[in-house]
């Protein structure tokens, strides 16, 4: 028997999410199975608990979107690739158990130097940095990085400043505004508890407007953003952390291009050739440093409500990491 975490119906997540014994099947035609070593919790897996998506999330369901795992048996027709292999599954929902049946086409290769907690947390932030980064910052430009402290906000200042950006750093609180010490200028950080934003973001770009703006909170703070670009700058929408629907900008800055930047479609449209180079490169950046995350604290499976509680935490240091195995 093995324990997994389980979501029956939607909700405030460290409400309604259970653990229970379970038995793992064997794995199908084209599947693995893979003992799971460490998962990542996510805003996207607390707002897919809270039932932000039901139409593509069938009840009940095991969350985690982001975790490493070893494959421990491969399913009869499964060819290229071996038990003992160190894999992240992506495409699906389910890291959050101990033992996961995953398709072996949605296995990718974990780089060995990086150990288990940064693997479990290679893909979804340091793939949407790089990408984001690199589509819509252009060397010079004037950017604005809002929930900067956040894990991804951070990652964006460290390869936009990389790509000779000096990105003007937003967050709400001094907790945020620890977070960035030694990452960017503290000239360059403006805090919304403390400073009104529309007109520190003006002083920040000499009343131009910033070119592009990486936007992650929503709501009235995101369409202040808006509200501010340059003529014709991009705003590129990636999160509601506010909870609040962004305000749609065509209504009152119709110059402006919005991208709505989803991982999970562009992951899904991809091939796996170029999949697989993006995820070597995220991860490869992990190693490094310039992707990597702090983490806060790590709970076994059985404590999983109180690791959801720690995720909803304001000021909370870094990312909160699940040991299934502990
Ligand atoms: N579209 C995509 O493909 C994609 C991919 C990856 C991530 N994301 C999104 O990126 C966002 C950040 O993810 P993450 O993993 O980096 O988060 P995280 O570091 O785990 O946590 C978010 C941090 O943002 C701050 N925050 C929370 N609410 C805020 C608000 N209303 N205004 C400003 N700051 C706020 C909090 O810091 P303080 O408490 O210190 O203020 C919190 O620690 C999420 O919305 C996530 O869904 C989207």
């Amino acid at each position: 028997m093995a324990l997994r975490a389980v979501v029956r119906s939607f909700g405030p997540a460290h409400r309604v999410v259970e653990v229970e014994e379970y038995a793992p099947p064997p794995p199908g035609p084209g599947q693995v199975a893979l003992r799971m070593t460490a998962a990542a919790v996510n805003p996207s897996d607390v707002v897919t608990i809270a039932g932000a998506y039901p139409s593509r999330t069938g009840l009940p369901f095991v969350p985690g979107y982001e975790g490493v795992g070893v494959v421990e048996r491969v399913g009869p027709d499964v060819a290229d690739i071996a038990p003992g292999a160190r894999v992240l599954p992506l495409g699906s929902a389910g890291a959050w158990q101990q033992v996961r049946t995953a398709a072996a086409r949605w296995c990718f290769p974990v780089l060995p130097e990086l150990d288990d907690e940064q693997a479990a947390l290679a893909y979804v932030n340091p793939l949407t940095a790089v990408l984001m980064a690199r589509g819509y910052g252009v060397p010079g430009m004037r950017a604005v990085v809002d929930a900067a402290g956040s894990a991804i906000g951070r990652m964006l200042l460290r390869l936009l400043s990389e790509s000779g950006c000096a990105p003007v750093a937003v967050v709400r609180s001094a907790a945020g505004r620890a977070r960035l010490a030694g990452l960017v200028d503290e000239s360059k950080v403006v805090c919304t508890e403390e400073q009104e934003l529309a007109p520190a973001i003006d002083a920040h770009t000499g009343g131009r407007g910033p070119a592009v703006v990486f936007d992650a909170v929503g709501g009235e703070q995101g369409a202040a953003l808006a509200r501010g670009l340059a003529h014709g700058g991009t705003f590129v929408h990636y999160g509601l952390l506010s909870g609040v629907p962004l305000p749609d900008p065509s209504r009152y800055r119709p110059d402006v291009r919005l991208v709505l930047f989803r991982l999970r479609d562009v992951v899904h449209r991809a091939e796996r050739p170029w999949l697989e180079r993006a995820l070597a490169e995220a991860q490869g950046l992990t190693l490094d440093g310039e992707t990597a995350s702090p983490v806060a604290a790590r709970y076994p499976l059985a404590e999983v409500r109180r690791a959801l509680e720690h995720e909803a935490t304001a000021g909370r240091t870094g990312k909160v990491l699940l040991l299934p195995q502990a």
